[in-house]
């Protein structure tokens, strides 16, 4: 059974998932979606997504980025969607999609770990970080046993009204974000903050960031600051940063 997983993710939360199942599965490439040459997926037998849930839903840009690759159509095809809480409609956004390419989604779980969008609430302290993280570890055995067995699990349509006004606001404010972020005078200039954005949004232009306006607000910038320079208006200013401490930051450069 050859097996490909492809990921996002940002503060390595995804990451740690994608890795621990391709340790459970044999025979498995782990590949970030952003930088996996191949669209053509013809050759494996399983493909897993694993990626964050945003405002209630999949990544616009990761439905996109599904949209375009070519499956076959007996593959089971399965996603982890790690969450801060909810996850919405994103299960069945994903399924959509491939449904519209005559696919199926064989299986789609809501994977609770940790909250990273500092936009809108506080990061937990690290004692509260290996607690949340310890309960998702204990899922991983169990839904590496329901993959390897090609099991089904149904990505049902929730809150799809919802998901969609909610995913809308979100749009609305990802345009503000250009003038939001900030940088204060302990930033190094180490570029840190231009490797790690997945969407080559930032520029370093002397020695200092500066963001464009193609910001996805997936919070790595801000994260994997080593000088906790990077803010975005005031309300982070105080804010703990959240990376998953078993991800790297040259992990998630791009
Ligand atoms: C822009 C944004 C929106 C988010 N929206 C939700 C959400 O609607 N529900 C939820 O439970 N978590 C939400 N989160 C939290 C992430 O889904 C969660 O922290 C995820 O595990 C991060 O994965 P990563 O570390 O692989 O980037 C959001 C995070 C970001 C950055």
């Amino acid at each position: 059974m050859k097996n490909l997983i492809l990921y996002f993710s940002a503060t390595g939360n995804s990451l740690e998932v994608a890795r621990k199942l391709s340790d459970g599965l044999v025979d498995c490439d782990v590949e970030n979606m952003f930088t996996f040459k191949e669209d053509d997926l013809r050759k494996y037998d399983r493909v897993g997504f694993v990626y964050p849930c945003y405002f209630l839903s999949t990544p616009k840009f990761i439905l996109d980025y599904v949209k375009e690759l070519k499956f076959n159509s007996d593959q089971y095809i399965y996603a982890i969607c790690t969450v801060n809480m909810y996850d919405g409609n994103a299960g069945h956004q994903l399924a959509s999609v491939l449904s519209d390419k005559g696919l199926k989604l064989s299986y789609y779980k809501r994977l609770k770990m940790v909250g990273n969008y500092i936009m809108d609430y506080k990061m937990p302290t690290e004692h509260h970080v290996e607690r949340l993280l310890k309960k998702a570890r204990k899922k991983y055995d169990g839904i590496i046993e329901d993959i390897k067995n090609n099991r089904t699990k149904k990505a049902y349509k929730r809150l799809g009204y919802v998901s969609n006004k909610y995913y809308a606001l979100f749009e609305e404010r990802k345009l503000k974000s250009q003038i939001l972020f900030t940088v204060n005078d302990t930033c190094i200039g180490c570029g840190i903050c231009v490797k790690v954005c997945p969407f080559e949004n930032i520029d370093l232009i002397d020695k200092k960031p500066v963001w464009k306006n193609e910001c996805e607000h997936c919070t790595a910038c801000i994260h994997w600051c080593p000088r906790t320079a990077i803010n975005y208006g005031d309300k982070t200013i105080k804010r703990l940063r959240y990376t998953n401490p078993k991800t790297l930051v040259s992990d998630i450069f791009k």
